[in-house]
């Protein structure tokens, strides 16, 4: 049995463009090798088909998908670092991994063909965000093991862009590099970008007046109301790319600039799926759940039903054929379940932006002082909001969220620079209970 993917089509913008049929007709094909591949080579695999009674044989149609057990972290971290590459290791070209919040890192790794493939999905899901060949992108996801930072490169240098390769941090110079240099497109991660535009306020500088056109913002999960925000801000076009290092890195999803209505999956290298996270049991389409990914054409890396704990939905498709994934609510991790209701970052995010005093600057911290679970909103004000003024902002937003989620939280409306920033992924959630 052959490691090597079937030979990719061209990454011509065609088949993103085809009808159902051959993308599902391709789709096959490409799962049957892909579930072969995983069996015959990464122990894991050919372990939990066999103790789930299925054999890649059995995979006739898509939905047969579904009789296969799903991958999760702990398969990954059973099998640290390298018991669930497919590939002698002399055949991996790059290694990534997932530093997570806890424990182990997740340790992914491509081939030359692989990391062919993403940058070909980068540089597509950029030409789906409206950045040209003649563009000069500026990239600002960390560079080193993080996935961001090199997916985002070379899918800039492969569609033809010039690229500055500014990772994330050292924001003063960030701001500067923008002035100076004029990138036409940046990607980054919303809360970053939010960190850039306090700097350019601070600095003098005008953020609606610099040359940036087009942001290409993910990593984390950000809502409308915060593209509102960005886009508003710096007069930029902020478009949502989606990714996980199990899966790839950034570009398993992109938002089409022209439609801005949730995420192309490029379902030719990436089956989803939509779960009951309760259950396992796959949903049909437009059901709210867990979103699951197969990869289609990984050498190095195949993985097969891999529980991403995002929740989604899965849409028919827009600007493109292939199946969108609406914007992500949030981890089921980071579910805060507050005396019975469940409620996400987001949530508390899109409701602070309703207030015109308040800052998207913002984390939520859950305590236990006594014996109930307690969310506190610190969230700072806007620059030169008065101190009465942050008293009836606080006031408005635990009101917005009795009313619109249903609990009662405290609000601390904190002045401007007082939570932390982030140059990734910002932290959110802050748990604090004992436990
Ligand atoms: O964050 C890959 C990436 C880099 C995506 C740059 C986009 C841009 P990980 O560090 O493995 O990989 O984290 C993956 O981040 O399971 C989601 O929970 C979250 N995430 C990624 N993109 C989005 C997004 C990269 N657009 C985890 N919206 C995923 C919401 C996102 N959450």
């Amino acid at each position: 049995m052959t490691t090597s993917a079937p030979a990719p089509e061209n990454d011509s913008a065609d088949i993103e463009f085809a009808d159902r049929d051959r993308i599902a007709t391709l789709q096959l094909e490409r799962l049957k090798w892909s579930l072969r591949h995983a069996y015959d080579n990464v122990p894991h695999y050919r372990g939990s088909f066999d103790a789930a009674g299925v054999h890649p044989d059995d995979l006739k149609e898509l939905g047969d998908l579904s009789k296969f057990p799903f991958t999760t972290k702990a398969d990954l971290r059973a099998n640290y670092p390298f018991g669930m590459f497919a590939v002698p290791r002399e055949r991996v070209s790059r290694i990534h991994a997932s530093s997570g919040t806890t424990g182990q890192p997740t340790v992914v790794g491509y081939t030359a063909g692989d990391l062919n493939n993403w940058a070909d999905l980068i540089a597509r899901s950029l030409r789906a965000a409206g950045v040209r060949p003649t563009d000069m992108v500026h990239v600002a996801y960390g560079y080193g093991l993080f996935t961001g930072g090199l997916g985002a490169h070379y899918g800039a240098e492969r569609l033809g862009c010039t690229v500055l390769p500014v990772s994330g941090g050292m924001t003063e110079r960030q701001v500067q590099l923008i002035r100076d240099f004029e990138p036409d497109a940046i990607m980054v991660t919303p809360s970053y970008l939010l960190t850039i535009l306090d700097m350019m306020l601070r600095m003098g500088v005008d953020p609606a007046a610099t040359s940036l056109r087009v942001g290409v913002v993910g990593a984390e999960p950000w809502t409308e109301s915060m593209r509102g925000e960005l886009e508003h801000a710096f007069g930029i076009d902020a478009v949502d790319i989606y990714g996980l290092s199990e899966v790839m890195g950034p570009g398993v999803a992109m938002e089409c600039v022209e439609t801005k209505d949730g995420l192309h999956i490029w379902e030719d290298h990436f089956y989803p799926e939509i779960i009951d996270p309760l259950t396992g049991e796959v949903l049909p389409d437009g059901s709210e759940g867990e979103l699951v990914f197969t990869s289609l054409t990984k050498e190095a890396f195949p993985i097969i039903r891999y529980r991403t704990r995002d929740l989604s939905r899965l849409l028919p498709g827009t600007a493109r054929t292939m199946r969108r994934m609406q914007k992500i609510t949030g981890r089921s991790d980071d579910m805060i379940i507050l005396r019975g209701v469940n409620l996400f970052p987001t949530q508390i995010e899109e409701l602070i932006l309703t207030v015109p005093a308040l800052a998207a600057q913002f984390e939520c911290v859950l305590d236990r002082p006594e014996r109930l679970d307690q969310l506190t909103i610190r969230v700072e004000a806007r620059p030169g909001t008065a101190p009465a003024d942050c008293d009836v902002a606080a006031n408005t937003l635990a009101q917005q969220v009795k009313r619109r989620i249903g609990v009662s939280v405290s609000v601390d409306v904190l002045t401007p620079g007082a939570i932390e920033r982030s140059t990734g992924k910002a932290r959110r959630l802050i748990d604090r209970r004992p436990r």
